[in-house]
Parts: C-alpha cells; structure tokens; sequence
C-alpha cells in the first residue's frame, strides 16, 4: 500500500493525531493538506503531551518526511512558535520539514476579521478565532498572499494592497477597531519570511518524485468531514475541503488512487461550537462523558459538546470521502457506562432515514437509538469482550466497511490494529 488518508469521519478531534503518529512510524512522508492552526493533534508518548497545529502528526519519527501542502492555510507567527515548542520533543530542519511555496498566508487582518465577525457579525460560527475563514476568502477571492511572496519584499506590498481598501473600509466603518498599516503588516510578514525561507518549496513536486520512487505517503486531514465547507453541516463548518477530496485539491496525489482512506472517529460523538447535533446529551450521561473523556478543545480549550455514536452521520461520511476502513477511538471512556446506546436512524418529519443527507435539517432529526450491552473491558491484552465486539460488529455492518484499529486510551501503546493492518 502506497498512499493512505487519515480523515477525521465526525466533527473534528477523533484522535486523528494519534492515529497519525502511530501509523506515521510505517511512512515515509506525511502530508497536511487542508485548514491551519485551527487544527489541535494531541499525541502522547511516555508520558509526555505535544499538540500539533498544523506541523504533520508524523513529525516526532525522524525517519518521516513533514510536508504542509498548498491546501493549508498558514500563519507564520504560529509555525515558528510551533516549531520552537517541539524543539524537545524532535529534531526538525529544513531537510525533514517542507512547505509549500504556494500555501496561503493568514495575515493580521484575517485574525481581526474572523473575532470581529464572531463578536459584532449577524450569525456565530463559534470558529476558533484563528482567521481561517477569511483567509480561504482571499484565496478563492485570488487576492491571498502566498508562502513564496513572503520572501520577496515587493511582491508581498504588492499582493498586501490587494483588497487592502476594502479592509479598511470594513474595519473603520463597521467593526470600528484598529488594525496595522500595510508597512506594519509588510515588515511583520517579511521579518517572518526570512526565517521560514529554509523550509519552502514546491511540495507538489515533492511528492509526485516520492510517489515515483515507491515512497509510502500518509495524507492526514484536520478537522472532520462534517465540517467540510461543501460536504458539511454548512454553515457550521470551517472553511476548507476536509473530505478526502481536499487531498486532491490540496496537495495532489499524482496520477493515482488512495489506497487506504480511514476514517477516524470516536466511538460517541463530540462537537466544539455551534451547528446541529441530534444524538447530544444534555443530562448528567453527557456531563459524565465529557468530564472522563477529557473533552476540552486542544487549540481553544472550550467544552466540547458529547453524544451518542450517530450512524446516519457516519454512513454519510463513509459516502463522502469513500472511506475504506474505520479507526475507532477513545473506547474506554464509554467502558463501564450503565448504559451505552448508538443511534442507528433518525425520524424526520414522520419518516425513518439511515443516512444523514444533505437534504435532512439535521436541526429536526430525533434519534432512534438501539441500546447496547454495556462493556467493561479493562483493555488489558488484544482481546475485546463479546459486548464490546458487539459494539463494534454493529459499526462495521451498519457501515459496510471494517473497524480496523481500535484505541482504548491516548498512549502510542493504547491500541489495536486488527487484521494485521500495515504489518
Ligand atoms: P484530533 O484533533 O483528531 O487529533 O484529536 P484531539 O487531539 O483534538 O482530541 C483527541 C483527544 O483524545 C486527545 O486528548 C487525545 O490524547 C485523546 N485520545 C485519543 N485517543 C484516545 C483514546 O482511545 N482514549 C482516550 N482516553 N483518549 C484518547
Ligand atoms: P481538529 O483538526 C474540532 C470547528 C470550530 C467551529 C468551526 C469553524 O483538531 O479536529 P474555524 O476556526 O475552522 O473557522 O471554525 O469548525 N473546528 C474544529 N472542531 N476540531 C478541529 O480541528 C476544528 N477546527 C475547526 O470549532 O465550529
Ligand atoms: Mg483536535
């Protein structure tokens, strides 16, 4: 197997880093090819915590190649920080890290724009404040700076003044709040550029070479696909294409098929922000779910909303991003719950539906839950209880795809890959 995709297959945070790193140590590069900084991978290895923004989960083994694509968007204040923070935990130079030329930048304006709109605009998102939408606007809009214009001093004035009017206008006459002078933005930006330099180039080539000399490459997605800007719960996504068509869009996989596109996801449901969620619990079941399962944003810190395992959604995702098999995570928090329910259909204005379809205002779907036998596995050897192997049976034949890998805690050494997978 020569390309496979991690894919979160809810919305966001199903443990995508984790798998990652993990299945990272039988790569040779792992590609980001979608959002920015708004992305939150924890990976845990004896003991120790590193959450990646936008670096590539594969980057803590020395042998893997880290490449952020042109799909990201990327702010080069963060990145440096970010590098800084994992100087500790790993050795990262130019020569194993690499960025594209052609990724689009996240400018001072674009973090004021997105927290003006969230404060004062018509309708909250809750987005994580990190100027992500506004920059995939510039992009489509064709005004964005890019990764390569940040080392070219004229180049970057020219493509600031893009759209730098209108910025003005909104900024003074609607949001009323201050914002930096293009000679400001330009020396901040520049200054940055120059200590990126080293890292930059062009990644589609890259990994089109690495593909021809029979290179294994691992495509990990941020965020879920139900946060998917055309696949997802709009307008309660985030910007970018983070079904596994983004990978085609974002950093390429030339001239050939993803052999292997999993889907990662928790086996409840958990959401951070607004947008519908028909299997949430609001009662002391869900209070317990969050609280065990330690369920606080890794970029925001906010509260992550906790539910039920939601079929419809999942058989949707499968759809979506052609998912072939299934990581599932985060087991043992549900180990040892009175009681344990997935929900397998929905009632929508008097009619079952198995499959949540963009046609379905998920905002008036009632669950219909089967109820499950409680498991209470302690997890200890490779061996699952007839509930718990029940628990996933039931996945696998709702979805028709294989739970390959289960995880049943946050270590590297929490988990167990079936079927001999990537052996
Ligand atoms: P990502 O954004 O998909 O990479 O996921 P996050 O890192 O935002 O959130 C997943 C959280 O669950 C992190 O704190 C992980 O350390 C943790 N985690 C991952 N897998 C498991 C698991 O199987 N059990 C438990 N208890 N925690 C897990
Ligand atoms: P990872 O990669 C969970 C959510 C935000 C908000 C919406 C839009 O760690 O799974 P944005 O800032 O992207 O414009 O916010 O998307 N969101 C995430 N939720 N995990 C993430 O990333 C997320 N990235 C964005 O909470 O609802
Ligand atoms: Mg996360």
């Amino acid at each position: 197997m020569q390309t496979l995709a991690i894919i979160g297959a809810q919305w966001g945070d199903e443990g995508k880093g984790k798998i990652t790193d993990l299945l990272a140590e039988k790569c040779d590069l792992v590609v980001r090819y979608q959002g920015g900084h708004n992305a939150g991978h924890t990976i845990w290895v004896n003991g120790q915590k590193t959450v990646l923004h936008v670096i590539p989960s594969g980057v803590l083994h020395p042998h893997c190649l880290s490449v952020i694509g042109h799909g990201v968007v990327l702010e080069p204040e963060n990145f440096l920080k970010e590098l800084d923070k994992i100087k500790n935990m790993t050795k990262v130079t130019p020569d194993n890290l690499k960025l594209s030329s052609t990724a689009t930048v996240i400018t001072s304006y674009h973090k004021l724009l997105d927290a003006a709109r969230e404060t004062q605009g018509p309708e909250k998102i809750g987005t994580t404040g990190k100027g992500i939408g506004p920059a995939y606007e510039d992009k489509v809009s064709r005004r964005a700076v890019k990764v390569k214009d940040l080392l070219d001093k004229d180049t970057l004035v020219r493509r600031l003044a893009n759209g730098y009017a209108e910025k003005a206008i909104l900024f003074k006459n609607l949001y009323q709040i201050d914002f930096p002078t293009i000679e400001e933005e330009v020396e901040r930006l520049y200054s940055y550029g120059l200590q990126i330099k080293d890292y930059v180039t062009d990644t589609f080539s890259l990994i089109d070479q690495k593909l021809s000399e029979g290179k294994r490459v691992l495509y990990e997605g941020a965020q879920g696909i139900l946060l998917d800007v055309d696949y997802g719960t709009y307008p309660y996504v985030t910007s970018s294409s983070t079904a596994a068509s983004g990978i085609y869009t974002g950093a390429g996989v030339p001239g050939r098929k993803l052999e292997e596109v999993i889907g990662v996801a928790k086996a409840y449901t958990t959401r951070v922000g607004e947008g519908p969620f028909p299997t949430e619990l609001f009662d002391d079941l869900g209070t317990h779910i969050q609280t065990k399962g330690n369920e606080f944003g890794a970029t925001t810190g906010r509260k992550r909303r906790c539910g039920w395992l939601d079929i419809p959604l999942l058989r949707y995702s499968v759809k979506c991003s052609q998912l072939t098999s299934i990581a599932l995570t985060k087991l043992d928090i549900l180990s040892d719950l009175p009681t344990l329910k997935i929900c397998y259909a929905y009632e929508v204005n008097g009619k079952t539906v198995d499959c949540a379809y963009p046609g379905i205002n998920l905002f008036d779907a009632k669950p219909l839950y089967k109820e499950m036998k409680p498991f209470k596995d302690t997890f200890e050897g490779d061996k699952a209880s007839p509930e718990l192997e029940a628990y996933m049976s039931f996945l696998q034949d709702a979805l028709g795809i294989p739970v390959k890998i289960y995880a049943y805690g946050p270590d590297r050494s929490q988990i167990v890959f079936r079927d001999n997978f990537l052996k």
